[in-house]
């Protein structure tokens, strides 16, 4: 697939065919998007691949410890969303919405929405991308390449991903179900399956700022 078809079609895949992905499409996928560059060659990133009746146990135990009233949370927080930064967030919730057809005042729809990301979006398979805590913060911007690069090398397997937050909200039960020690901060996971091209939320078209409101041009 050409570089710029790949990453102007990549967009977040959040309904998946219940087709597992073999585990040398996986372990291929990983093989490559690991060639991403990463400050002095440390290669932060440490990939755990969740699938089969593992993965079914983590959607368990996360929506059991939503239902038992507990706050979800990421290990690799990024504050709060203010002014224009939730201007977005709040245009992207409407697409979703609207595709999806639930109405802002639906709460049994848009819990049932919320609860889905909280399965992996039913996806046959996650990969959490994890680091070891004492290289820092620094290292996120690593493990945030490779995650985009996973994301890209997936298109040429005919793969949807979508990079997603809520699957690993409750770090103990992905470190109970995976093994993933204390030591290691879980930062982000990516779903990826086949793209189920009947699901409404996959026709989603993200908005992007004009690159001449996010740029400053020097000497040029
Ligand atoms: C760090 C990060 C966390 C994300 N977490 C979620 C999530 O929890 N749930 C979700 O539906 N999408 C999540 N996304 C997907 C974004 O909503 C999506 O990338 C953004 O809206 C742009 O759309 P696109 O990926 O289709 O281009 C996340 C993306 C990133 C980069």
């Amino acid at each position: 697939m050409d570089l710029i078809e790949a990453i102007k079609s990549r967009k977040s895949i959040r309904g998946y065919k219940s087709d597992p992905v073999p585990k040398e499409v996986l372990k291929d996928i990983l093989e490559v998007a690991s060639r991403s560059p990463s400050g002095m060659n440390t290669q932060p990133w440490e990939f755990t691949v969740v699938a089969g009746e593992e993965l079914d146990r983590l959607r368990k135990a996360n929506l059991d410890k939503l239902a038992s009233g507990q706050t979800p949370g990421m290990e690799a927080p990024r504050g709060g969303y203010e002014g224009v930064y939730r201007e977005r967030q709040v245009a992207l919730g409407i697409q979703l919405f609207q595709l999806m057809n639930i109405a802002r005042e639906d709460r049994e729809k848009r819990t049932e929405w919320m609860k889905r990301g909280f399965r992996f979006f039913d996806a046959p398979a996650a990969i959490i991308i994890s680091s070891d805590r004492s290289l820092g913060e620094g290292a996120q911007f690593d493990l945030g390449a490779v995650t985009q690069t996973i994301a890209l090398v997936a298109l040429n397997h005919g793969l949807g991903t979508c990079i997603m937050g809520q699957g690993i909200m409750f770090p103990d039960a992905v470190r109970e179900i995976t093994g993933i020690p204390e030591s290691k901060r879980i930062t982000i996971c990516v779903t990826i399956g086949y793209p189920d091209g009947g699901f409404p939320a996959n026709k989603v078209q993200s908005e992007r700022e004009p690159i001449e409101n996010v740029t400053t041009w020097c000497g040029i």
